[in-house]
């Protein structure tokens, strides 16, 4: 793939690195920390290979200042993190713990002095347990504990962090978590899957108003997963699961969030759940669409599933990531346009990179070329689609060090940083040079 000789990227395009705070902080029972649905999985045998937890993940709690160091030498403009919300407000809600709070200004601030933008995330999968107690997202009610602690997050780090997100990839966190068993808090039922839909929409709402109402200048947003869903063979059943799996996948969150409406497929199911009003509560102004975007997906029927799908095979000679995922780079180029066209925000690709079982070699080298092929040919599809029209306004790799890959453990390995797990030693792949290179030369071709 190619773009023409006279590209260049947008003047204030962003090159960032994304994490959440489950994935790579530790520290999970430190400084009044509270439990979150993740802890609880992980102690919920057979969930999670090998038994791994995120108990301790990178130790980026206490080495922060040296994961600061690693990005500041990347050349990064960016990086996008989550708080913890059980590591802010234990139980959920009610009583603030100081120390959490305390955590983020450290980070903040040290982002700040390194000349990186902080994009703060508010929720990256780590429900406080108190809450799931109390249903969770089934709950209506849990969309104004989750605009409570907006606020609280809002109040504390507004004067220094201006780009937020609500939420992580809305679909897959409910999908797996109320209806396939792949993620916390692991419920299969269908009105349950339906409800948390609902109410984390509505949260998304109340949370774009906080913030709205909270922070000068706010750069608001919310991140979604979107990738194209193909049927596994070409049959009606197929196409049938993989038309359903498209409405949840790629349309339960962006189209009521953005358009005001659900998709026709399950529009009527959730109907019930919808009280007078909702819609435009859901609906909000926002200023940008976050896209994590790794390669397509592939249905096939399931009767006995929650819904009338499962997980397909790719059954074509499509190439593969390391851990099998496969690559479509034409399908993101396509993603990034269609996006333009559908949604008419700019577009900040919040996710993308590939999964690897990377080892350092005699040496100590860490010579990932499975990633830098796979970046290549992604940032690649990207240059295409912005010099087709496509408004897309920056970059974050997933991820900057290898971490917590919720079911798989520490298994498959995303980061442009090796970790040790063993020792916490840091030790950045052919990739982060790869990546750095790439900044450097993307900055002399930013337009003026
Ligand atoms: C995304 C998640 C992120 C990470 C990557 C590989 O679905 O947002 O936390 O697990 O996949």
């Amino acid at each position: 793939m190619s773009a023409a000789p006279s590209f260049s990227w947008p003047s204030d395009f962003v090159w960032g690195v994304s994490t959440s705070s489950y994935q790579i902080e530790g520290a999970a029972q430190e400084d009044g920390r509270g439990p979150s649905i993740w802890d609880a999985r992980c102690r919920t045998r057979g969930k999670i290979a090998d038994g791994h937890t995120g108990d301790v993940a990178c130790d980026h709690y206490h080495r922060y200042p040296e994961d600061i160091a690693l990005m500041k030498g990347l050349g990064l403009d960016a990086y996008r993190f989550s708080v913890a919300w059980p590591r802010v407000l234990p139980r959920g809600r009610g009583a603030v713990n100081e120390a959490g709070l305390a955590f983020y200004d450290r980070l903040i601030d040290g982002l700040l002095e390194a000349g990186i933008e902080p994009w703060l995330c508010l929720y990256h999968w780590d429900l406080p347990q108190a809450l799931d107690d109390l249903g969770g997202w089934t709950n209506r009610d849990c969309a104004g504990w989750f605009a409570d602690y907006a606020a609280l997050v809002a109040r504390r780090y507004g004067d220094r962090v201006k780009r937020w997100a609500t939420f992580n990839e809305f679909s897959v966190f409910t999908l797996f978590g109320y209806a396939i068993d792949w993620g916390a808090p692991g419920v299969t039922d269908r009105a349950a899957h339906l409800r948390a839909i609902h109410h984390v929409n509505l949260a998304h709402g109340a949370g774009v108003d906080v913030l709205r109402a909270t922070v000068k200048d706010a750069s608001i947003g919310a991140v979604h997963n979107r990738q194209r869903v193909l049927p596994e063979k070409d049959t009606d059943e197929d196409r049938a699961a993989a038309a359903l799996l498209d409405a949840h996948w790629n349309g339960a969150f962006p189209d009521p969030q953005l358009l005001g409406f659900y998709p026709a497929l399950i529009a009527g199911e959730i109907e019930p759940y919808v009280a007078a009003g909702d819609m435009a509560r859901i609906c909000r102004p926002i200023d940008w669409f976050g896209l994590n975007h790794y390669g397509p997906i592939f249905a096939k029927p399931d009767p006995n599933g929650v819904w009338n799908f499962a997980w397909g095979a790719d059954l074509s000679e499509a190439p593969r990531s390391d851990i099998g995922w496969p690559i479509y780079p034409e399908h993101f180029r396509d993603e990034l346009l269609d996006l333009t066209r559908r949604f008419r925000l700019p577009v900040y690709v919040t996710e993308n990179g590939a999964g690897g079982r990377d080892k350092p070699d005699a040496d100590g080298r860490i010579d990932d070329r499975h990633r830098i092929r796979y970046l290549e040919a992604y940032t690649g599809a990207m240059r295409e689609a912005v010099a087709a029209g496509a408004d897309v306004r920056g970059y974050f790799v997933w991820s900057l060090l290898d971490n917590f890959e919720w079911g798989n453990g520490y298994n498959d390995r995303f980061g442009l940083v090796h970790v040790d797990f063993d020792t916490q030693r840091r030790t950045p792949k052919a990739s982060a040079q790869w990546y750095a290179d790439m900044i450097k030369g993307a900055l002399g071709r930013r337009a003026p």
